[in-house]
């Protein structure tokens, strides 16, 4: 009976957990800031505004817990490619954890920034007024976002709604699920089981 009771009581939890528990983005505030102030741009440049893609964002954020450990130097004058990512570091990895096959990433863009303290006003300008990386920002022809920070650096991810830039996965219906998501349903199975012994 006892057991019974705290059964309940962590089934009861852990289904309250899985609803109030935020995206991993929706902590990443800076990544928001800048992806809304971004788009407010666009929309006075008449562009289609970039809709957040949470599996973009996972992957910036990966991206960015490696750079992370680097110096700023590193990235400073790294000029993207559409498609080559060749300098990002543990590129292939890093899809792989948030299950994106690499041939929807070919049109997309990644653009990683250091700056210090992730000061606003110093990120906005860097995407928006710096050439290397305001090409894409004003294309109209990217419609999808990845934001994603870790100490100085923010990673921008922009891409498209077609497969070679959607930064999806082909099969696996999991993958829908993000790396908290998954967490809590681990949380909620082995709830389950408490439950039932
Ligand atoms: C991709 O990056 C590598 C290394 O930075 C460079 O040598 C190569 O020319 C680039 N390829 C394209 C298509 O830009
Ligand atoms: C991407 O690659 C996967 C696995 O190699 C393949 O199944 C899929 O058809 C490819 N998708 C596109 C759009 O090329
Ligand atoms: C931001 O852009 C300015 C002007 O282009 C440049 O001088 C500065 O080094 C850039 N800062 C970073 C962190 O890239
Ligand atoms: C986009 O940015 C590039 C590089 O700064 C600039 O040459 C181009 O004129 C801009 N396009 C628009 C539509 O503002
Ligand atoms: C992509 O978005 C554009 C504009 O929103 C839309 O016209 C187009 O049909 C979409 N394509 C796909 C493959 O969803
Ligand atoms: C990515 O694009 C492919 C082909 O248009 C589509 O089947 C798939 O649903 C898209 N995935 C996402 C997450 O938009």
């Amino acid at each position: 009976m006892l057991s019974f009771k705290i059964g309940l009581h962590l089934l009861i939890a852990s289904l309250v957990a899985f609803h109030l528990l935020p995206s991993p983005v929706a902590c990443d505030d800076e990544g928001k800031n800048l992806l809304h102030d971004v788009n407010i741009y666009r929309k006075v440049m008449n562009l289609p505004v970039l809709d957040e893609s949470a599996k973009a964002s996972c992957l910036a954020e990966e991206i960015a817990e490696d750079l992370a450990d680097m110096h700023c130097e590193t990235f400073r004058d790294y000029y993207p490619t559409p498609g080559n990512n060749s300098k990002i570091p543990n590129f292939q990895k890093n899809l792989a954890k948030c299950s994106i096959e690499i041939n929807t990433t070919t049109d997309g863009v990644i653009m990683p920034l250091c700056v210090p303290k992730l000061n606003h006003d110093v990120l906005f300008s860097n995407y928006t007024k710096s050439n290397r990386f305001t090409k894409y920002l004003n294309n109209s022809k990217y419609n999808i976002a990845g934001v994603g920070t870790e100490d100085d650096w923010m990673v921008f991810i922009v891409g498209t709604n077609s497969s070679s830039a959607n930064f999806s996965s082909s099969s696996s219906r999991l993958a829908h699920l993000s790396k908290p998501h998954l967490l809590m349903l681990a949380f909620f199975f082995t709830t389950l089981l408490l439950f039932f012994n």
